[in-house]
């Protein structure tokens, strides 16, 4: 497939790509510029440029959004809104049928939910709070959402919060913050190779296995806190994270 990457100049940008390379032909876009030697189709534009997102969704076949802006108030409605908006516009003029979306999973299961101890899912009524990331991340959730019903167009959510270098992780000591054997705190956490895949798995399951047009999915490793679950990765994408980080949740035992 001929895929358009939104915003992959950040943090996940890399692990999608090595996740993608070589099975798809990438464009990339970001506000950005292109990293020295980018090795794919590269073009430096603002997710709020409505014209600029059309023309750099010509001829592909399907959508990865990875822009996010956290904290300036215009950027976050730039990226994390109208670059929703403008990407479903360009899906519908050009024929694109896929689009893999990504955010924080408290743009779903926000302050409301903190209280509860187990079983929160993806398929909640969404209530992000009103931080300014959250609150802006869903309204582009929605924006696709609503985008889907009305046309024939196929938006995956993928929600995340904290990621960790599992190869990093596995050399802190238990003495260290946040190491080893002392508990995944807070219950959410995923190997960052893992998001590329996640992505992966989404792009590449064939659309008629997908309950509806639009699915929203928390992508971390079954954890024994159930706090927040993840099976719906296996029962509609068939993909779990391989890194299961178990590491991080088992406590040492010092006799
Ligand atoms: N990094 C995390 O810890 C984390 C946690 C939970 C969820 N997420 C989600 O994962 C996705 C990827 O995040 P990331 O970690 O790569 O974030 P990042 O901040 O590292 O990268 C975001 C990219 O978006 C680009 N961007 C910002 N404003 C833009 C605009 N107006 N137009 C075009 N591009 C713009 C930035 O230049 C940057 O390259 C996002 O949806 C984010 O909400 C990330």
């Amino acid at each position: 497939m001929k895929v358009l990457i939104a915003g992959g100049n950040g943090s996940m940008g890399p692990h999608v790509i090595a996740a993608l390379r070589g099975r798809h032909e990438l464009r990339v876009t970001d506000v950005t510029p292109a990293p020295p030697g980018f090795a794919h189709e590269y073009r430096q534009l603002d997710a709020g440029d409505h014209d600029g997102v059309i023309a750099a969704a010509a001829g592909m076949d399907a959508i990865v959004n990875l822009s996010v802006s956290r904290t300036d108030r215009r950027g976050a409605f730039d990226a994390n809104v109208r670059g929703n908006y403008n990407l479903a516009v360009a899906a519908v003029r050009h024929g694109i049928r896929t689009i893999v979306n990504t955010g924080p999973y408290y743009q779903v299961a926000g302050p409301a939910y903190d209280d509860f101890d187990f079983g929160l899912h993806p398929d909640l009524p969404p209530q992000p709070g009103t931080r300014l990331y959250a609150l802006t991340k869903a309204l582009g959730h929605e924006v696709l959402r609503v985008f889907s019903e009305r046309h024939d167009l196929y938006v995956q959510t993928l929600l995340f919060y904290l990621m960790r270098d599992p190869a990093a992780s596995r050399r802190l000591d238990a003495n260290d913050k946040g190491g080893v054997g002392q508990d995944m705190i807070p219950p959410y956490i995923i190997a960052w190779p893992d998001t590329g895949l996640a992505v992966r798995a989404a792009l590449e399951i064939d659309r008629a296995r997908l309950p509806s047009r639009c699915e929203t999915y928390f992508v971390l490793p079954a954890v024994p806190h159930g706090k927040y679950r993840n099976d719906k990765l296996g029962r509609v994408l068939g993909w779990e994270p391989p890194h299961r980080l178990e590491y991080l949740w088992m406590r040492r035992i010092d006799r």
